[in-house]
């Protein structure tokens, strides 16, 4: 286990109703000027909109509206006017992970003279940069951003879409899993994927004997295994919407990571995906992660296969090589279980063009050739673009 020092400030408020009680108090201990920021419309048909409004009446609101999925530099840069122009105290992010993760740039951003991108290429500056206080209203299990330091921010003009860290974790984040009932059966589908790869990505590591991050990965697996089929079959059923809320937020706030070496592969190869071709996260990682898991199995990963097939899958077989294999097939049918694509033509990715240019990316943005579980040279993320083709090796 590797030695780790671990601190995270964010403030849960998990459940239903707190909302009305607790934001006012949460929001004005910043200050009175509040920019708002939300994305395409759906917490105003959600009603939440409205709410939001009248129980902050006495601040000075302003708004940011229209922030995309995979939140694009642009969203940003308009945030950091608005930020400056009024004096902003706080931010109120409303909304998934793109709402939060470009809110928390636009916080560092406020504070900057120059263009946020520098500060999306260039994480560091960051730190050297106050950071305006981040409450979140978060409306969709998926990405851990509620309460972790990172965004991933998209610039169509250069294809690029990067990971970038600020000091701070948002300080306040309002999870109530009623709000997601009304994701889509697509992004429910999508968000637990994301979910489940913020997992893999963690457990797949080089440290051996980490048995207390394993076990509760493994946990926390089991319970995105279970509740995801049913979120999606029953969208207004609230074991399922809090089981994945809360697993959202434990898979990727650090906990697990620790003692890890923490090098992650299908995100990177993903997100090349979402650049150039702008397709949803969590989709993108169900139809790479069944192949980047066929790629590292070998004799020496067998082992933590097995480990995960057993504890995780519950099957039962002596043999390592026969349970691996069972378990990779697992993860596939669970991604296809939850009505998403499981390649690359699924969704509407039909040559490879780009494979090249995106391996190459891929490679040098994820460190894949020296800094990962098992290391990838970009002819090796070719032939795994490739293989997303077609259903071959998969029943
Ligand atoms: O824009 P609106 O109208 O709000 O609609 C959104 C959007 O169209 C909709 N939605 C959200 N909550 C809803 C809802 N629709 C109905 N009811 C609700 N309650 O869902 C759509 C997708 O929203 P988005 O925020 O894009 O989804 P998600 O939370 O999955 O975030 C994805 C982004 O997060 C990044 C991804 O790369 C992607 O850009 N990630 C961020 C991470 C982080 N900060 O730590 C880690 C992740 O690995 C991930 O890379
Ligand atoms: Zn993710």
């Amino acid at each position: 286990m590797k030695d780790f020092q671990f601190k995270n400030t964010t403030d849960i408020r998990f459940g239903s109703n707190r909302i009305e009680t607790e934001l006012h108090d949460a929001v004005a201990q910043f200050g009175p000027n509040v920019l708002l920021t939300y994305g395409g419309g759906s917490i105003k048909r959600s009603g939440l909109y409205d709410s939001v409004k009248k129980i902050l009446s006495d601040l000075n609101i302003i708004e940011l509206a229209g922030i995309e999925p995979n939140p694009k530099i642009n969203s940003v840069r308009e945030g950091q006017k608005l930020a400056k122009e009024n004096k902003i105290d706080v931010v109120l992010a409303v909304g998934g992970g793109s709402v939060v993760d470009a809110s928390k740039v636009i916080a560092s951003s406020a504070f900057y003279e120059g263009d946020p991108w520098d500060l999306v290429l260039d994480s560091t500056k960051r730190f050297k940069l106050d950071q305006l206080p981040l409450v979140d209203i978060l409306t969709l299990s998926a990405t851990g951003t509620e309460m972790n330091a990172g965004s991933v921010i998209s610039n169509p003009e250069t294809n690029d879409k990067l990971g970038t860290y600020g000091p701070n974790t948002p300080a306040v984040s309002f999870l109530d899993p009623a709000l997601t009932m009304s994701v889509s059966k697509w992004q429910t589908a999508a968000g637990s994927i994301d979910i489940f790869s913020h997992l893999t990505e963690q457990y797949f590591d080089k440290e051996k004997n980490n048995d207390v991050s394993d076990g509760m990965i493994e946990g926390i697996m089991r319970t995105v295994i279970k509740w995801a089929p049913i979120a999606v079959a029953e969208p207004d059923n609230y074991d399922a919407r809090a089981n994945l809320m809360w697993s959202s937020t434990m898979a990727l706030n650090g906990i697990v990571r620790l003692g890890y070496q923490d090098g992650w592969t299908s995100h990177p190869i993903e997100h090349e995906l979402s650049a150039y071709y702008d397709i949803t996260h969590g989709v993108g990682l169900g139809i790479i992660t069944p192949r980047w898991m066929k790629f590292v199995l070998s004799a020496e990963t067998v082992a933590k296969f097995a480990k995960f097939g057993r504890n995780v899958w519950h099957i039962q077989n002596d043999n390592d090589q026969v349970v691996a294999d069972i378990a990779i097939q697992a993860v596939y049918d669970w991604v296809k279980s939850l009505g998403v694509p499981t390649t690359l033509p699924g969704v509407d990715i039909n040559d490879d063009t780009n494979f090249k240019v995106m391996a190459e990316s891929a490679v040098k943005v994820g460190q894949l050739d020296s800094a990962v579980y098992v290391d990838m040279s970009v002819n090796d993320v070719v032939d795994l673009y490739k293989a997303t083709m077609t259903t071959d090796g998969f029943e």
